[in-house]
């Protein structure tokens, strides 16, 4: 599914949109060039998971986490500064089999043999320099369940 954004304000309401929807338990993969708008979508996400507090890219944490509602958690992760996961591989393995937490993942080539299959990817191209064009794919039962309900 392609999905066309005008700008930033758009990007953000298409994220709260699928944030609405999440249930737990589900892996989202945000691709795209630095400043593709990965942290941007991730926010308004956060804000479809009903959480308050303010979603910084963890470019330098790696891993941020946030309470949300109905006792989920969202994990956001940005691998851009590991060339081996090491250690937050684990982490991210306990994070994608704990059916309480979204984890969304930036930069995750470096894991991406422990990702499972039915995760929800999205790819972020920029046409110019307020637009974006989203590539949305399902890859499994769980992120179909979403990608199909998302508008
Ligand atoms: N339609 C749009 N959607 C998202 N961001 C936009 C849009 N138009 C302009 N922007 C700008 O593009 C930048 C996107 O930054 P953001 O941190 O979300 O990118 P990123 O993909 O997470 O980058 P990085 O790989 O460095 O983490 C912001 O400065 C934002 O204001
Ligand atoms: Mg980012």
């Amino acid at each position: 599914m392609q999905v066309y954004v005008k700008n930033e304000s758009d990007m953000k309401d298409y994220g709260e949109r699928i944030g609405r929807l999440l249930k737990g338990g589900e892996c989202i993969e945000l691709v795209g060039d630095v400043g593709a708008g990965k942290t941007t979508l991730t926010k308004g996400i956060a804000n479809g998971l009903g959480i308050t507090e303010t979603v910084q890219s963890p470019t330098f944490s790696i891993n941020r986490t946030y309470q949300a509602r109905d006792g989920l958690r969202l994990h956001h992760y940005d691998f851009y500064r590991l060339n081996e996961a090491g250690i937050m591989a684990m982490e991210l393995a306990e994070s994608l089999s704990d059916p309480s937490i979204v984890s969304v993942i930036e930069w995750g080539d470096v894991v991406a043999p422990i990702l499972q299959n039915d995760r929800i990817v999205i790819t972020i191209t920029s046409p110019d320099e307020a637009s974006r064009l989203l590539d949305v794919q399902a890859d499994g039962k769980a992120a179909a369940a979403i990608t199909e309900r998302v508008l």
